[in-house]
């Protein structure tokens, strides 16, 4: 798919597929696809409006003009109001690719005004415009049989604009980069288990990295990972026949002597649960539980490619969750790289384990900040349903930061309470830290506040993902992994280059 930039007089000669938003009472004859419509043409698309009583942006109108039924107009109902918002915004742009698709046109020429938002600014506008195209662009066909004919594809969407300027191709350009990795990222986290290993995961890291020479990428092996006492990693790997790997990424793009961001992802290539073994329910989606890691391995690369000025780590614990002879058992005690000891009391709370070794890691770097990306409670999920994502933080100006990043990138996140009481309920009693609650109440601050007993004072953010793991009907995009957490990454990278 190719997105381009154009101003109204660009637009080529009858273009075979016009998108046309409209609120209510809004005139149709004033919008600018008008004039590029025969007059017969435009008077019948008119006439359809006036048939339509309840146009919105859910159920658009798709219409063949008269003078050329191979060309289409698709019309959508945006409402103006206090209840378009951002999400809707992102949905709608998204339905008119799948509903373009469905159609079958090869072309597409959307106004970006149609979709605006009124305090967006013009290039953020086109930006996750641009993202939403991509997105609602990708489907997940690796292991299926080509159909005859192939697959829809649309070949150009064309963006109109008032005016087009540098700052708005900036825009484009940096959308494009931002929607590929944001898919990448879906790639990996939709690849099944039985081809995504720790290994392969880590080859994918490294396969960014010859991708953009700007990126390094580093990978450890169980000797390494021995050696530096990271125990969480070892003992939570040790049923698998996969073996761990330990992925570091680094981009230095900002000064010389500033302190990096460092983002930790969960790598998690299959959760089984462990002997504490999940139920068929809650076992079929456990491929995507690495959706933090190749969260941050994508996020390191679109941060790269856009050559933001700002000093980046990506820390990536890689592990299979297996029961078998081998496996870490319910009492185990294992000591993680910081030497708190982690008393396990249930193999399939092995999330915060790993990720206790790769945050006791990320203090190495005297970060200015750590943010980690994890599925990792299906309690977080209960608590805010698939919309949002789980916020945690032990400061109130980045529950801030993180909100108004949330929402300016389209992975919204919302706050839950981390008080230093909610750890009570971890204290061990053979090991420092117990890894799962005394009660089955509060499971993802209990997640968070393990967590927290590994972070020390840095300034940190947790994001638990695992609501928004995966896409849900309504936000037009394919089924399976939803890429969350690279938008918010490099929209935070983004503030953190500005300061
Ligand atoms: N990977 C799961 C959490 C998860 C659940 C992610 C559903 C995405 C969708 C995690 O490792 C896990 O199993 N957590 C347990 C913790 C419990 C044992 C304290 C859970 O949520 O049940
Ligand atoms: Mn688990
Ligand atoms: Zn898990």
């Amino acid at each position: 798919m190719k997105i381009n930039l154009i101003a109204i007089s660009q637009i080529p000669k009858n273009p075979e597929c016009l998108v046309v938003g409209l609120d209510k009472g809004d005139n149709f004859k004033k919008h600018p696809s008008f004039k590029l419509l025969a007059p017969s043409d435009g008077n019948f698309v008119i006439k359809a409006l006036g048939m339509e009583n309840n146009l919105n942006e859910k159920k658009p109108i798709v219409l063949s003009l008269p003078s050329d039924p191979s060309r289409k107009v698709i019309l959508l109902g945006i409402p103006t109001g206090k209840s378009w918002n951002g999400r809707r915004r992102q949905a709608a742009v998204r339905k008119v690719v799948i509903q373009a698709k469905d159609s079958k046109v090869k072309q597409v020429t959307l106004f970006l005004n149609d979709f605006s938002l009124p305090k967006m600014a013009d290039d953020v506008s086109a930006r996750t415009a641009t993202e939403s195209i991509l997105m609602a662009d990708f489907s997940f066909t690796k292991y299926k049989e080509v159909p005859k004919g192939g697959w829809p594809k649309i070949e150009t969407v064309d963006i109109v604009v008032p005016r087009v300027n540098k700052s708005l191709e900036k825009a484009l350009r940096e959308g494009i980069i931002i929607g590929e990795e944001v898919n990448h990222c879906r790639v990996l986290a939709n690849t099944p288990g039985g081809d995504m290993s720790p290994q392969k995961l880590a080859e994918a890291a490294l396969e960014s990295s010859k991708r953009i020479k700007s990126l390094k990428v580093r990978v450890l092996k169980v000797k390494e990972i021995e050696k530096l006492g990271m125990g969480g990693v070892i003992g939570v790997s040790r049923g698998s026949m996969e073996k761990p790997r330990f992925i570091i990424m680094e981009y230095w793009g900002g000064r010389k002597n500033k302190q990096p961001l460092v983002f930790v992802g969960k790598g998690v290539t299959f959760d089984t649960g462990g002997l504490n073994l999940k139920p068929t329910d809650g076992i079929y989606e456990m491929h995507m539980d690495m959706s933090g890691g190749s969260a941050v391995i994508n996020a390191l690369s679109a941060i790269a490619r856009l050559k933001l000025p700002v000093n980046v780590v990506g820390i990536i614990p890689a592990v299979e969750n297996m029961p078998s002879g081998s496996s870490y058992r319910p009492g185990d005690v294992l000591k993680s790289i910081t030497g708190k000891t982690i008393e396990v009391l249930n193999t399939d709370a092995e999330g915060r384990i790993i990720l206790a070794d790769a945050l006791g890691y990320a203090k190495r770097y005297k970060p200015e900040l750590i943010v980690d990306v994890a599925t990792l409670t299906g309690a977080a999920m209960v608590a805010l349903g698939q919309r949002v994502t789980a916020l945690f933080t032990n400061s109130d100006r980045l529950e801030n930061l993180a909100r108004s990043v949330g929402e300016s990138s389209g992975d919204e996140v919302w706050p839950l309470p981390l008080w230093d009481e909610y750890a009570d309920d971890i204290q061990g009693t053979f090991g420092d830290v117990a890894n799962i609650g005394k009660t089955r109440y509060g499971g993802a601050t209990i997640g968070a506040i393990f967590l927290k007993q590994f972070v020390g004072d840095y300034p940190w953010i947790h994001l638990d993902i695992a609501p928004t793991m995966t896409t849900i009907e309504g936000q037009n995009l394919s089924k399976g992994a939803s890429g969350v957490g690279v938008r918010f990454l490099v929209e935070l990278a983004r503030k953190y280059a500005k300061r």
